[in-house]
């Protein structure tokens, strides 16, 4: 497994091995979870060599704190890459990725402006990015998302169609804790009664699409004030959002009508979560 720090071995490595072999990237910042590891043994499943990137990307937070609180896991992270026989790991600088004089943006339109965009000023631009400026780099034929972050995949789809980039954008299932959990870099930073308040998320969007299945006329405001005292319950969490959105546009949904995606963003003490459920059909339902 080579361990690329700099962009030039980076792209020597690539002149070397892409002729007519597919190629599998798996962007990630690291801290590495089985969720993580699934986007990779896909990867390694459907293509001849994996890249994964590991990079800490300053421009998608909208909070320092939570940038200086992301977890930096390098060493570890290095070794289950070697296990899952990744062909080569980009770890770049800060400095590599946005030396002195770094000045483009790059912005998404309509996807980003709710759920998460509403409440992450810039998050998406950052995203969008250092994808995009990842994607020039790495030169993938296949790109690999997890789900959980819904509206990020949407938005690297829309700019990957927009832009006419010749990659393809493949979303993967959420894993799950037993207890239907959404596995997150940021459940490292639960305290045990936290991550028991935390379980209650998944529940809580099942609970709301099975009310699908036996109520009739569901009405929007029903279901999210049941999500939202599930969630509030002791007044220790609180729901930044929880929509119902049309699953390929994420654009608001007047009636529960399938298909729906439920999607929230919960703040478990000093810790935000997001997650979704996907409603086909009133019986029919994904953890993603
Ligand atoms: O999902 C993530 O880990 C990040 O948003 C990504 C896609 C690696 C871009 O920094």
């Amino acid at each position: 497994m080579l361990i690329a720090k700099k962009i030039i071995d980076l792209q020597n490595f690539l002149k070397n091995k892409r002729a007519h072999h597919s190629l599998g990237f798996v962007p990630t910042m690291g801290d590495l979870h089985e969720g993580h590891l699934s986007l990779v043994k896909r990867s390694k499943k459907e293509n001849i060599f994996t890249a994964v990137s590991i990079f800490v990307n300053p421009k998608q937070f909208d909070c320092k704190e939570d940038f200086k609180k992301y977890k930096r896991n390098e060493s570890k992270d290095i070794e289950k890459l070697r296990k899952e026989n990744v062909d080569l790991v980009f770890l770049p600088s800060a400095q590599e990725i946005y030396p002195k004089g770094f000045q483009t943006s790059v912005e998404v339109g309509g996807l980003t402006k709710n759920l998460c965009g509403t409440f992450r000023p810039g998050h998406f631009k950052g995203v969008a990015a250092i994808v995009l400026k990842l994607f020039n780099l790495v030169q993938p034929d296949k790109a690999y998302f997890g789900l959980k972050d819904v509206q990020q995949v949407k938005v690297v789809e829309q700019m990957v169609k927009d832009l006419n980039l010749p990659i393809h954008v493949i979303p993967c299932p959420i894993v799950r804790e037993q207890n239907g959990l959404a596995l997150s870099s940021r459940n490292s930073r639960l305290s045990s009664e936290e991550y028991f308040r935390a379980t209650k998320i998944f529940f809580s969007l099942r609970v709301c699409a099975d009310l699908l299945k036996s109520r009739r006329n569901l009405s929007l405001k029903f279901v999210r004030e049941y999500f939202r005292n599930h969630l509030e319950l002791q007044g220790r969490d609180k729901v930044e959002y929880f929509e119902a959105v049309d699953p390929e546009t994420l654009v608001f949904l007047k009636k529960l009508k399938p298909p729906i995606l439920f999607a929230a963003a919960v703040w478990i003490g000093k810790t935000r979560l997001i997650d979704n459920v996907l409603v086909l059909k009133p019986h029919h339902v994904y953890g993603g």
